[in-house]
């Protein structure tokens, strides 16, 4: 082959491939450039879009936040209000409750004398009721122990009394007192009524013995019981006070305590006594 035909087998062969793979000519070029642009640009609008509808959102949502915050502290406030109010109420009941318990208890003696007096304020105040029937059964209850008067004062009528015996009973056979007639004159014993706690008192003046021991001792007796020892000295007096709980029953007397010893009366000694409180029955058996 000759040179020029080389050249025109290269030319067709250049020719047959351009149709062969449609290599794309100068003007296509430009359609694809259009192409890519328009979406490009269809692109970047719909961004703008999106970040329109995000800072849209945001909006909302400090709106929504700010109003969720005003609705909480709005909340808090109703809150406070309500705590202060329940406060006031509680301290306002309280004082209520306090001010009837004490006219409550201001009024029980009419509450005793009439039943009707005070049901007002106790079915206002359920809290005191419990309290005021208590009040009211134990004032009945006391009410319904006869109240025992009893309260008795002896003296020795007799100047000088000598020659007594160990454990023998000091006679004080004037009762000047003797209410409810618990002391027996004839015995000088007293006889505790009922139960309860009693006060007895004696005073005793010593004599001048001639020959005998120069001291004088006594002591008050309680069933058998030795108790406050006097230890009396010539015309000098010695007293004692006994407070005791007794049974109904219990005998109380100044008894002497040295063989043939004496004592000084007319109005220089004396024994006394009174029931101080009385118990129920009750009590007594638990105090014995
Ligand atoms: C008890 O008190 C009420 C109210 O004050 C009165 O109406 C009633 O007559 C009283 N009853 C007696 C027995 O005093
Ligand atoms: C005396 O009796 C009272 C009332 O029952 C009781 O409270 C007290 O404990 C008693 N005291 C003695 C010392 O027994």
């Amino acid at each position: 082959m000759t040179f020029i035909s080389h050249i025109v087998c290269a030319y067709l062969f250049v020719l047959l491939a351009q149709q062969v793979y449609s290599v794309p000519t100068v003007d296509g070029s430009e359609d694809l450039l259009d192409a890519l642009l328009k979406r490009i640009e269809t692109l970047e609008a719909s961004d703008a879009e999106n970040k329109a509808n995000i800072a849209k959102m945001e909006e909302e949502f400090k709106m929504k936040q700010s109003e969720s915050e005003k609705e909480i502290s709005m909340l808090k406030q109703r809150m406070k209000k309500m705590e202060s109010d329940f406060k006031l109420q509680e301290e306002m009941l309280l004082k209520k409750i306090k001010d009837q318990t004490l006219m409550s208890l201001d009024s029980i003696s009419d509450i005793t004398e009439n039943e009707s007096v005070g049901d007002d304020i106790v079915d206002q105040a359920p809290s005191v009721k419990d309290h005021i029937q208590q009040r009211r059964s134990i004032i009945r209850k006391d009410r319904s122990i006869p109240e025992m008067e009893t309260a008795f004062y002896a003296t020795h009528t007799v100047h000088a009394t000598h020659h007594l015996g160990v454990n023998q009973v000091l006679p004080f056979e004037l009762a000047i007192t003797n209410v409810g007639n618990a002391y027996n004159i004839h015995t000088s014993t007293f006889v505790a009524p009922v139960p309860g706690t009693y006060v007895f008192h004696a005073t005793v003046m010593g004599i001048d013995e001639q020959g005998g021991d120069p001291h004088m001792r006594a002591y008050f007796d309680v069933d058998g019981t030795a108790y406050s020892v006097f230890y009396v000295t010539s015309y000098d007096q010695s007293s004692q006070m006994l407070v005791i709980n007794l049974t109904a029953g219990q005998t109380v007397s100044v008894k002497n305590d040295y063989s043939d010893e004496g004592f000084i009366g007319t109005h220089h000694s004396s024994f006394s006594g009174f029931l101080l409180y009385q118990h129920s029955s009750m009590n007594a058996v638990v105090g014995k």
